[in-house]
């Protein structure tokens, strides 16, 4: 047996594969990677591929074998790594959130750092039930109310919270005092309404939900900025400046969970800063660190902080030195060489581009996207705009990367791109030219003209 068969199956015998359908795994197997260098990738059969996902997970926002973070990563560990948490800090970790707040949406400027997005959230919504039982005005606030479709991760807390990849049912009875309102959504809501018509009666139902749930027992609301479920759904900037209005009358935290979109994957350091409007809790991680060191966190204003006597919430890693040379390192990258402003810039003209060569496609219905992150959307018939229910969109990503593309289906009937910011226009157009052969081939192997 060869030595990539060897390692395939040792992988076989020894993973438990999160979120793929083994039987549909076993026809296409693992891809096993063994070199990365900018935004191109080597699996171990010699194939390579450009990586227009960020490492699958949208975290990869500087590409492969970055030799400056590997470097400061390397000194910090050698002067040293790690010196626990509470209170102990150690300088990076210091400067990190300094520098932070001075990147974070208006007054956020307190931060606690955990190890990834979903202890992120799970630490925003502990935050801010302990700060209505501190602040003492609406002291049994506890429910949270979230969004259908959202993604805010994997832990108990943050799953309750969640409404996508179908984690949340197999784990109920989960945490209690959720509920889930309907949030934005471009090109096709179950209501048949307009974009922005919906996009307003989202808002109204926050309103409404908060009253039928009680005002004094709703702690926060949480959302993304723009949200990735069927693939990058930017609202319009009325619908953040409305669910502001609401959460400040009812006296409810807005937490905006920047996981995905935080430092510079919409061409803004936070997508919030599209809309103008300052969040009470932020929570951040991906890109922080490029996907280089596993780090998380979450930034509040002052007064926030400041009501809570103590904060009754910890983890090992928290605030790790070594973690925090990287992050420190990825924003000193991203702001020496302009990635964020290029991505608002590049992330225009791919938009541009993916447009002209998408958009007349008898099956493409919809094409959108911010910075460097757009979303390809397909339907089998433009007058309803049904989705695909076959695995027509699965297939043309399978095509892509087949042509050494990669990118992911988000839902049955789109496909995301997450470029790292560091891609050249060469390989944005390279991936538009790769995804219009995808869809021309499977249009007409399965004759859906
Ligand atoms: C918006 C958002 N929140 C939270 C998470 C969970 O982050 P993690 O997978 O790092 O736990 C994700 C992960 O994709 C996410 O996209």
């Amino acid at each position: 047996m060869s030595a990539s068969r060897d390692l395939e199956q040792l992988a076989w015998e020894h993973s438990i594969f999160p979120l793929v359908q083994i039987e549909e795994l076993k026809q296409r197997g693992p891809m096993i990677f063994v070199e990365g260098e900018g935004v191109g990738l080597a699996d171990i059969d010699g194939h390579s591929y450009i990586d227009m996902m960020g490492s699958h997970t949208r975290a990869n926002s500087l590409g492969y074998g970055n030799e400056e973070i590997a470097r400061a990563v390397y000194e910090q560990m050698r002067t040293l790594h790690y010196v626990g948490t509470v209170a102990n800090l150690a300088e990076p970790t210091i400067q990190l959130s300094a520098k932070i707040a001075s990147l974070a949406p208006g007054r956020l400027s307190r931060i606690v750092y955990v190890s990834g997005g979903s202890e992120a959230v799970e630490t925003a919504i502990k935050l801010a039930k302990q700060y209505h039982i501190a602040a003492g005005r609406k002291p049994r606030a506890h429910k949270i109310i979230a969004r259908w479709n959202a993604y805010h991760g994997a832990t108990m807390g943050a799953l309750a919270a969640t409404d996508w990849l179908g984690t949340r049912h197999i784990s109920e009875p989960g945490v209690p005092g959720y509920s889930h309102i309907p949030g934005p959504a471009h090109y096709r809501n179950p209501f048949g309404m307009a974009d922005d018509d919906f996009a307003d009666f989202c808002a109204t139902y926050l309103e409404q939900q908060i009253l039928h749930e009680g005002p004094d027992y709703v702690a926060a609301f949480i959302g993304e900025p723009i949200m990735q479920a069927h693939g990058v759904q930017m609202p319009p900037a009325r619908y953040w400046q409305r669910v502001r209005e609401i959460c400040n009358r009812y006296d409810v935290l807005l937490i905006a969970d920047e996981v995905i979109t935080g430092f510079g994957r919409t061409g803004k350091w936070f997508a919030m800063d599209h809309f103008g409007v300052e969040p009470d809790i932020v929570t951040i991680a991906k890109a922080l660190t490029a996907g280089y060191m596993p780090m998380g966190g979450v930034i509040t204003r002052p007064e926030i902080a400041d009501t809570l006597p103590i904060f009754r919430h910890v983890h090992t890693f928290s605030g790790h030195a070594s973690a925090a040379v990287a992050a420190l390192k990825v924003i000193e990258i991203k702001e020496r060489d302009g990635l964020v402003e290029k991505a608002a810039r590049d992330g225009e003209w791919f938009q541009g581009v993916l447009k002209k060569l998408l958009l007349d496609k008898p099956i493409v219905g919809d094409v959108r996207g911010i910075g460097m992150w757009h979303a390809v959307d397909f339907t089998s018939d433009k007058a309803t705009k049904a989705s695909f229910a076959d695995d027509t969109v699965p297939a043309i990503v399978r095509r892509m990367q087949e042509k050494g593309v990669l990118v992911c289906a988000i839902g049955p009937s789109a496909f995301e791109m997450a470029p790292p910011l560091i891609s050249t226009r060469e390989q944005l157009a390279h991936a538009a030219e790769v995804a219009a052969a995808a869809i021309d081939e499977i249009t007409a192997e399965r004759g859906l003209a």
